[in-house]
């Protein structure tokens, strides 16, 4: 699989624009308000970085978040309609621009943190991602990857790297056309690092206080 796989995620994510930007500015995802915003803003804010670079930007709360706290922060995303929400609704810059044109030349600047928030659900698309991100970082640069956590995603019938039918489970009725991701261990992101020529020096699994199970993990990678 599946270049067409690649392409239904964003398309899906051209769909449900609208119910996003709700769901987001509307406080309705309950991990993100309890758990996962405060853990991807932590571990930036430990990285002190003057610019950041953030892939699969959606609508912009994280951009709109670090450039509150003084940085100079970009935002990308493939489907123009959340660049055009998010252009104007609070600080920040953004382009629209697909992670498979992602490179240093296509933006012209280098940053001090790339961070993905749950953005990355392709296979080929995240390799073509990790390939590129190296060179777009300045010397000593971190890239932070916030996704959701192996232990408690997919479907436990399944083991090891591979597609998984999507669902809006969790999410408002007005989400459509769920669409296949791609599902990788803790070992394969870990191994996607090092084959991109990153160490990976940090390993974050914030924990949902109400039921005790890690909700996400952050990687966080320094170029070798
Ligand atoms: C779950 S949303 C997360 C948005 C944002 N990071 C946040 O935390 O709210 C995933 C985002 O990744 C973007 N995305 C997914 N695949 C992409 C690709 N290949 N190129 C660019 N953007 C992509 C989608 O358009 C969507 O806005």
């Amino acid at each position: 699989m599946k270049n067409e796989s690649e392409s239904a995620i964003i398309e899906s994510w051209g769909k449900n624009v609208e119910p996003w930007i709700r769901a987001i500015r509307n406080n309705e995802i309950e991990s993100r308000i309890l758990v996962t915003n405060k853990a991807v803003v932590d571990v930036v804010l430990d990285l002190a970085p003057r610019k950041v670079l953030d892939i699969g930007c959606g609508e912009g709360w994280l951009v709109r978040v670090l450039s509150g706290n003084g940085f100079d922060v970009l935002g990308i995303d493939a489907v123009p309609e959340l660049i055009a929400a998010a252009t104007g609704y609070g600080a920040g810059r953004y382009r629209t621009l697909a992670y498979s044109d992602l490179s240093v030349s296509a933006i012209g600047e280098q940053f001090d943190v790339l961070v993905c928030n749950f953005s990355l659900f392709g296979h080929e698309s995240v390799v073509s991602l990790f390939q590129s991100a190296a060179p777009l970082l300045n010397s000593g640069g971190a890239f932070v990857v916030q996704t959701l956590h192996p232990a408690n995603a997919g479907n436990e019938d399944e083991t090891g790297d591979g597609w998984r039918k999507g669902s809006w489970e969790g999410f408002s009725s007005d989400f459509r056309d769920a669409v296949p991701w791609y599902f990788r261990t803790i070992d394969s992101w870990k191994s996607l690092f090092a084959a991109s020529g990153f160490a990976l020096t940090e390993m974050v699994e914030p924990v949902n206080p109400e039921t005790g199970l890690p909700v996400s993990i952050v990687f966080v990678g320094r170029v070798v």
